[in-house]
């Protein structure tokens, strides 16, 4: 077997040891750091090589990867006085940063190689990566990579080990992380209204298990309903992905929105949710656990409701919140192409990317077509559709079960009203109008 370059592996978390593995298998040099020594212990087993500092994992290697959690501790790995490993890093390495940020930050670090610290040698790409723990053992990542063509090229042999779908985002270095975020925006929201909808259908005494077999499938579902529903119905909160993921990335969201002048009033309203699910002590959870805070007297409400009996009325009120969930998901999914829209990037791509991806669902696929065929009139109009989030805030109030994302889309189907576009259907955006609630008049 031929031997690979050595891939220096910084972040062996559980998805950072999947991937490192992964490039062992594959035939890679892979010398390895973390914090945690067990970490470390696995990788020597694996045969990686276990580094005593970020400096030290660097010498020597053709790639860095850096799997950390976020910018702050990317930074530190990277450049921290002597144990940085940029200290370490031989001339025309390619660094790789995995981690989910801020879209304006690996062009700060792209500053602070080639400027500050006089290293023009070192090629960057920013890949946010995601698929979960066992697709990163297999080499089966999504991954989403911008950076130089010079660089994308170089950084091609690690990027397509680890990956099975890579795409190259147009527009430089920090694009990928732009269509990470707005991926980001639909899946932090999906989960929180799942959330709303599944503690809505508990409090009601109707059957939880019911309610989400009605979802699936229809024009409600999203890719988050049906992977996180199945941790709300079994009461199990193994941390698949933590809590503390969404409140760092609906942070990042919400920072990108103030900092564009975009409202987001629907990634706000679920970032409140991840907040309050994290003060509860929920961080280092499931995300799906975030249903808890919609329950705080009965947190198994949706496990233990799965077996309630139904009854004839059910399909009636179970059709009523299948409903509040598809506008949710609508409103959702023009504020996400609006801040995309913000952010330069192409609706069309934004679509093909994320309809596979953790931010899907089916009322994105409906309103980014309509919205594409500039098609503001068909389907339900503003009108009607607020009658029905009515419907469901009456409800709601009787039990005085607290609606979040509901009420948010509530006050701007309201504000629709107000600029005159009752008789539009689902693309209130009115770009061309200038009255949608997203632009600034
Ligand atoms: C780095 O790349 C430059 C430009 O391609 C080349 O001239 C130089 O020899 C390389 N340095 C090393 C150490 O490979
Ligand atoms: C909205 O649609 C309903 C049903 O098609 C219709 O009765 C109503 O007049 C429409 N409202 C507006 C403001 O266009």
């Amino acid at each position: 077997m031929t031997t690979k370059p050595k891939v220096a592996f910084i972040g062996l978390g559980a998805m950072g040891m999947g991937m490192a593995l992964h490039l062992l298998d594959d035939g890679f040099v892979v010398s390895g750091y973390d914090v945690n020594p067990k970490a470390l212990q696995i990788l020597e087993e694996k045969g990686g090589i276990a580094a005593s500092s970020p400096r030290n994992c660097a010498t020597d290697a053709s790639f860095l990867v850096c799997m950390v959690a976020n910018a702050a501790q990317t930074e530190e790995v990277l450049f921290t006085v002597s144990t940085g490993a940029v200290f370490g890093l031989p001339s025309n390495a390619t660094v790789i940063l995995c981690s989910t940020v801020p879209p304006s930050f690996p062009g700060k670090v792209l500053v602070k190689f080639h400027v500050d610290l006089a290293r023009p040698d070192v090629q960057l790409v920013d890949c946010p990566v995601s698929g979960g723990t066992v697709r990163a053992a297999q080499g089966k990542l999504t991954i989403l990579c911008s950076g130089t063509s010079e660089a994308l090229v170089a950084a091609g042999p690690v990027l397509d080990s680890m990956a099975e779908t890579k795409y190259e985002i147009d527009g430089g270095l920090g694009s990928a992380n732009k269509v990470k975020l707005v991926n980001q925006h639909l899946a932090g929201i999906h989960i929180a209204a799942a959330a709303e909808a599944m503690g809505l259908v508990a409090s009601l005494g109707l059957s939880t298990k019911a309610f989400h077999d009605t979802v699936l499938g229809s024009t409600a579902t999203s890719w988050m309903f049906e992977n996180r529903v199945p941790h709300m119905l079994a009461d199990d909160w193994t941390p698949h992905s933590a809590l503390a993921i969404f409140v760092k990335d609906m942070g990042i969201v919400t920072t990108e929105g103030l900092v564009q002048g975009v409202p987001l009033w629907v990634a706000s309203s679920a970032e409140q949710l991840y907040l309050l699910g994290a003060q509860m002590g929920y961080d280092r959870e499931d995300d799906a656990g975030v249903v808890r805070v919609f329950l705080p007297k009965s947190p198994s409400l949706v496990y233990s409701a799965a077996r309630a009996a139904t009854s004839p009325d059910d399909p009636r009120t179970f059709e009523l919140i299948r409903c509040l969930l598809e506008i949710v998901h609508t409103v959702a999914a023009i504020e996400a192409l609006a801040l995309g829209d913000s952010l330069g990037l192409s609706t069309r791509d934004l679509v093909r990317i994320i309809s596979n991806a953790a931010g899907a669902s089916e009322a994105f696929k409906r309103a980014s077509s309509r919205i594409m065929a500039g098609d503001s009139t068909s389907g339900p109009n503003i009108s009607e559709t607020r009658c029905m989030l009515t419907d469901v805030a009456l409800l709601a109030k009787k039990l005085r079960y607290p609606l979040h994302l509901a009420a948010t889309a509530l006050n701007l189907y309201d504000l629709a009203l107000v600029r005159g576009l009752g008789s539009q259907g689902v693309d209130f955006h009115g770009r061309d109008s200038g009255k949608s609630p997203w632009i600034r008049t």
